[in-house]
């Protein structure tokens, strides 16, 4: 028998309650239906109110007693990510997983509500903002983690904090890159601080590897369906994320990808990422730009959001 990590190991866990971003298509929903397979109550949250449903809808044909819950949530607009969390926070008091996944690939060039490039503001400055407001109830919730979702892409770029909103010039691939390292910058830099401060939520970032989704909405209709002969399927992609959030022999600060060729696909295990990624003096400066930016504050002051 295999000894590797696999989804039959993980018990049922009921009673524990999950938030996954971006949980109606995808990644997202192959997390979300696992989850609800195993008896955590899941909360899909979602821009778009009759996906969510739709997706709440196929997981309870699946499993019957799935406890699943839909609020909308908007990563792209700051006002919607306040209101998602004071609208979770009134319907509950414990948080264990938050499962930050939504996100969209080299888009052309937009800002969001606020003003902020758009994939910078989908993937990262949501999720910072997401995660800040929900951090009260993190801590409160004994074993708790926070899975931040990045990409084998984050090797794309680094941080430009001379023009992170790409005012002087946008790169499609750049600011993706520079997005998905930004969430496991974030990733990293949440343990060291969750750490410093005593608190026990574990901040692990995951990796899907490539995995058949809609993410490449924005690539040309000739090359997509190619993507279909090499990819591996959604549920595959799901594992990291899956691993990363039930494992009980996770840390916190570790990442989590597949184990085949390139980390491209395969079973998860804990992969490395470059020392830019882990540098403490990057962390500083995106966090005091993210803090900046989202006008939320961690920690001191975290439940004043
Ligand atoms: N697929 C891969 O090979 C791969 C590789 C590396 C990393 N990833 C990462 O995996 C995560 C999931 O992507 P996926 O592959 O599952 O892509 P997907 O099928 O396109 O799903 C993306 C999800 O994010 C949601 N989303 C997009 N913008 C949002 C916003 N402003 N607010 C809230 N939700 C929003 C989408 O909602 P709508 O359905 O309404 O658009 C959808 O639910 C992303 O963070 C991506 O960067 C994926």
């Amino acid at each position: 028998m295999s000894n590797k990590w696999n989804l039959a190991q993980v018990p049922a866990q009921p009673g524990r309650v999950a938030v996954v971003t971006g949980a109606n298509i995808g990644l997202g929903y192959e997390t979300a239906l696992e989850l609800a397979r195993k008896d955590l109550t899941v909360m899909l949250a979602c821009r778009n109110v009759s996906k969510a449903e739709a997706a709440k809808a196929r997981i309870v044909q699946a499993y019957p007693s799935a406890k699943v819950e839909c609020l909308p949530l908007d990563l792209s607009s700051l006002r919607s990510v306040r209101e998602f969390a004071a609208d979770f926070r009134q319907q509950h008091e414990k948080l264990d997983l938050l499962i930050n996944n939504a996100g969209i690939m080299m888009p052309p060039q937009a800002v969001s509500a606020d003003g902020f490039e758009l994939q910078l503001a989908t993937n990262y400055l949501g999720h910072f903002a997401l995660t800040g407001l929900l951090l009260p109830l993190l801590v409160a919730t004994p074993g708790s983690r926070v899975v931040s979702v990045s990409s084998l892409s984050y090797k794309w770029a680094e941080i430009d904090f001379a023009d992170l909103q790409a005012k002087k010039g946008y790169s499609r691939r750049k600011a993706y890159g520079q997005s998905k390292r930004a969430c496991l910058v974030f990733a990293y830099e949440l343990q060291r601080r969750l750490a410093a401060a005593g608190y026990g939520t574990q901040s692990v970032a995951a990796h899907p590897g490539l995995a058949k989704t809609n993410l490449d909405q924005y690539f040309p209709a000739l090359i997509r369906p190619l993507g279909s002969l090499f990819l591996q399927p959604a549920a595959q992609g799901a594992l990291p994320l899956l691993h990363a959030a039930l494992a009980p022999t996770i840390q916190g600060g570790e990442f989590i990808g597949p184990d085949g060729f390139q980390q491209m696909r395969g079973q998860p295990v804990r992969v490395d990422s470059d020392g830019n990624s882990k540098d403490p003096r990057v962390a500083a400066r995106l966090w005091q730009a993210s803090e900046e930016l989202t006008k939320c504050l961690y920690l001191n002051g975290a439940g004043d959001n």
